[in-house]
């Protein structure tokens, strides 16, 4: 059988210029993100256009940087993965056409990777002795998902968003109450001061049988209950107190939902591993919850360091490693797919 001993990573889907080098599928030997999220502060979420151009000035840098810091050279590499989608197009292109470039060059073969199905990958990365199957609640900026995974490669979605992913309700949530971007951690800041039962914000598909989630309704009870507030008190900004108050009632809804779908999932599938992936996994209020349920029915629950659960190209050349070892190579022609969908093998 081939093998493919060091795989190169490349990922730029949204706001992070990311390149790494993994060995063996599991072991980092360098992880290097450049990230651009002070450029996009002042604006208040991603600019598209100003995402490409930086990705553009920093993805040769970044990759040379993972190759020096992993101490190979770049003629070692045996194989190289990229993120193809989903995320934004002009910033997808210049890891794809990079990634090409470079699998060109030094004849390996190329592998596009979906960056969902990436995220899962930081559990392989940072728990070596976890073998599957394992529950993966996946929740980012774009996707909210229950799977199980099987092994690598093959997974099974239990449930997905029907509309807003998690990540999406905090930056939306965030906004509205005049908090910074990326709005998790703004959101997370806030309801540390808060009282999380000051307000009670609706719990969609709650004690329903699925495993899907919805958080519009969510979003939308935050923004009707600013409106009736401002009509009665006809104040135009917010205090301190109750920006914390709204902010720790909207994370407490969204986590509950979060949990109760886990939790049922766990009861459903008998899966007594659980693991987080995706950006809002840094969420600490939402870690500590689910490893409370976990431990209360005796599961064991996985939460990657926040360098593996962000975007980054390590979890990309993971996943393209067993791609690579089960026989898939893509195309010369591979393209960027802005709304790639992930549904599992
Ligand atoms: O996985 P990621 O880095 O990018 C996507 O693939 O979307 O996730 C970014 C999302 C953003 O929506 C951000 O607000 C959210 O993760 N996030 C958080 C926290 N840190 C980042 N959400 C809640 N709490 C946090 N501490
Ligand atoms: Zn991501």
């Amino acid at each position: 059988m081939e093998q493919f001993e060091l795989v190169l990573g490349i990922e730029s889907s949204c706001d992070e210029t990311a390149a790494a080098v993994v060995k063996n599928g599991r072991e980092v030997l360098s992880n290097v993100i450049s990230s651009q999220v002070q450029i996009h502060q002042k604006y208040g979420g991603v600019v598209p256009e100003v995402a490409s151009r930086n990705h553009l000035e920093r993805v040769l840098p970044v990759v040379d940087e993972a190759v020096r810091t992993a101490g190979v050279s770049l003629r070692e590499v045996a194989g190289v993965a990229v993120t193809y989608g989903p995320g934004l197009v002009g910033s997808l292109l210049v890891g794809v056409s990079v990634a090409k470039a470079l699998a060109f060059a030094l004849k390996v073969p190329l592998i596009g990777i979906n960056h969902i199905e990436g995220h899962i990958y930081a559990n392989f990365l940072a728990f070596p002795e976890l073998v599957p199957p394992f529950l993966c609640l996946t929740v980012s900026g774009g996707h909210t998902a229950l799977l199980v995974i099987h092994e690598p490669g093959r997974y099974e979605v239990l449930g997905n968003t029907r509309d807003d992913a998690a990540g999406e309700a905090f930056d939306k949530v965030a906004r509205v109450l005049g908090l910074g971007y990326p709005g998790g951690p703004e959101i997370e800041k806030a309801a540390r001061r808060g009282d999380p039962e000051a307000f009670s914000f609706p719990r969609a598909l709650q004690g329903e049988d699925t495993l899907d989630f919805s958080f519009s309704g969510l979003k939308t009870a935050v923004l009707n209950h600013l409106n009736q507030r401002r009509q009665k008190t006809g104040a135009a900004s917010l205090s301190q107190d109750e920006v914390a108050d709204i902010a720790a009632s909207f994370q407490a809804a969204i986590i509950d939902s979060l949990v109760e779908k886990t939790v049922l999932a766990m009861e459903r599938t008998g899966i007594k591993q659980i693991a987080l992936s995706g950006g809002v996994s840094a969420n600490m209020a939402l870690r500590e919850r689910l490893e409370a349920v976990a431990k209360e029915r005796g599961a064991q629950f996985f939460a990657p360091p926040l360098k593996y659960t962000t975007d980054n190209a390590a979890m990309i050349a993971s996943a393209g490693y067993y791609r690579l070892m089960a026989g898939e190579r893509s195309e010369m022609s591979l393209n960027a797919i802005p709304d790639l969908r992930f549904s599992g093998v």
